[in-house]
């Protein structure tokens, strides 16, 4: 068997979460392949909203293996708070849960670091989601991080203070007072006597050999999906560099990030919004500072599900879905979040970029460049409540039309159309 691939198009909060929920009962395992607890996945279903950080959208259905593959980087802390509020609502995830020794942890110092590296970089901050997700990253590619299978050695406290007194001097270098930095509301050392305790309720689940298990499970004819965190924008190699997060986020990173063969990968699907939205800083094309995307805003409910920050909203960018959709060979296309425009009169979309009077349909070196602005088409509104849409006949033909346009301009159909935030509210094109 192969291993299908749902990973997001833009800026991430694409709605990657839901989607692989509605998925689930397809597969026997669902499996997070990179990004860490900066991504935040909404599940809703029988009325209730459930968000996850770490743990794969898979984890409520009991008779799905849920892995968290070595590409992905573990807070203990955060994790153990999402074990804690998965038992609240019944779910055990001791029992369906997987994950990596390979995977790396990420440690007080990491949070601390990135807080003091986001200060020294005052107006050109990143806009990071504050999880240490960048000083983590770095600290694996160094060859000097900490992984999941160290917790189980007899010197883990032994590395653990040389690597938090080498990340200590790294933070002395800037005279910055590091008692200002709160992580989670706590001191540093009040924090960290909280994760070190957390590291019990992670040795306490099945730590294994990923990339054996996974495998061997697609030798047995098993169905495995890798569901991806953030965006392609994202990527650390082909986002808008340096406003990224640290990981790849493409379809490659499945490879290294759970360690199947390329040949190995099977359908991927693309999630997209209708239009766009970015938390943190960053180009932006189509960016609306008005009263349009305020409304895209309110009614699409765009606040971070990590970070609760207003997301920054958008017109669709179609030279950024096109090129997300090259660099991961995107076979199907999920679109979300349609409804929320359902009262537009008027929809605009971002075809082609204008930059030094010359039309660009991709998206270039130059994306941090101001003067790169889009060209827009204009589509008339559905103006009709789709939420309530079971088949595509019970669609309006302005939303067809609008549905139409962008499967001519990327050449992928759109199999899957998400028209709210619940489980049911998914139309899967026949
Ligand atoms: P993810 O990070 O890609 O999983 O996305 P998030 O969970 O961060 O953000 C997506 C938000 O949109 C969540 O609040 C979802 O519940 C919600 N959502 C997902 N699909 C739809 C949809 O089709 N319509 C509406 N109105 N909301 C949706
Ligand atoms: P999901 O999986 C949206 C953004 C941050 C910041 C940049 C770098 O929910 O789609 P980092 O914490 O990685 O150093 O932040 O990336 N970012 C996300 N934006 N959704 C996410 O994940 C994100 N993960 C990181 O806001 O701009
Ligand atoms: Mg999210």
């Amino acid at each position: 068997m192969k291993v299908d691939v749902l990973l997001g198009l833009q800026w991430g909060d694409e709605g990657k979460g839901k989607i692989v929920d509605v998925f689930t009962p397809n597969y026997n395992i669902i499996a997070r392949f990179q990004g860490g607890p900066n991504a935040g996945h909404t599940l809703e279903f029988n009325g209730q909203k459930h968000v996850l950080h770490t743990i794969p959208s898979g984890i409520f259905h009991p008779k799905t293996k849920n892995i968290v593959g070595n590409g992905v980087i573990i807070d203990p802390y955060i994790f153990e708070k999402e074990v804690n509020k998965l038992r609240e609502n019944g779910v055990k995830p001791e029992v369906n849960l997987f994950i990596s020794k390979k995977a790396h942890l990420i440690l007080p110092t990491h949070r601390l670091l990135d807080a003091v590296y986001e200060k020294s970089k005052g107006a050109q901050k990143i806009g990071s989601t504050l999880k240490g997700i960048g000083p983590c990253y770095t600290d694996k590619i160094s060859r000097t991080g900490l992984r999941v299978g160290d917790l189980l050695l007899n010197d883990f406290a032994t590395k653990y203070q040389q690597k938090k007194e080498q990340h200590h001097t790294i933070i002395d270098n800037f005279h910055f007072d590091t008692a200002e930095f709160l992580i989670d509301g706590m001191t540093f050392s009040e924090y960290e006597s909280k994760w070190l305790d957390s590291c019990k309720t992670l040795i306490a689940m099945n730590l294994v050999d990923s990339e054996h298990m996974l495998n061997q499970a697609l030798q047995r004819g098993e169905n495995v999906l890798a569901e991806g965190a953030q965006g392609t924008m994202l990527d650390v190699d082909f986002g808008s560099y340096p406003f990224v997060t640290s990981s790849n986020t493409i379809v490659s990173s499945v490879c290294s990030g759970l360690g199947v063969a390329p040949q190995k990968i099977g359908r991927v699907f693309g999630v997209f919004k209708a239009y766009c939205t970015r938390v943190g800083s960053g180009p932006f094309p189509t960016e609306l500072i008005d009263e349009t995307g305020d409304e895209l805003r309110n009614r699409g409910h765009e606040f971070g599900s990590t970070t609760g920050r207003p997301r920054r909203c958008g017109w669709l960018d179609l030279p950024a879905l096109k090129y997300a959709i090259m660099l991961n060979g995107v076979t199907d296309l999920v679109i979300t979040k349609a409804d929320v425009m359902d009262d537009f009169d008027e929809i605009k979309v971002g075809e082609k970029y204008l930059y030094n009077q010359s039309e660009l349909d991709y998206f270039p070196f130059e994306i941090n460049d101001v003067n790169l602005k889009p060209t827009f088409t204009f589509h008339k509104g559905w103006k009709t409540d789709i939420t309530k849409a079971t088949t595509m006949s019970d669609l309006p033909q302005e939303f067809l039309d609008y549905l139409d346009y962008v499967e001519k301009q990327t050449l992928v159909p759109i199999t899957i159309v998400s028209v709210g935030p619940d489980r049911k509210e998914t139309i899967i094109r026949g």
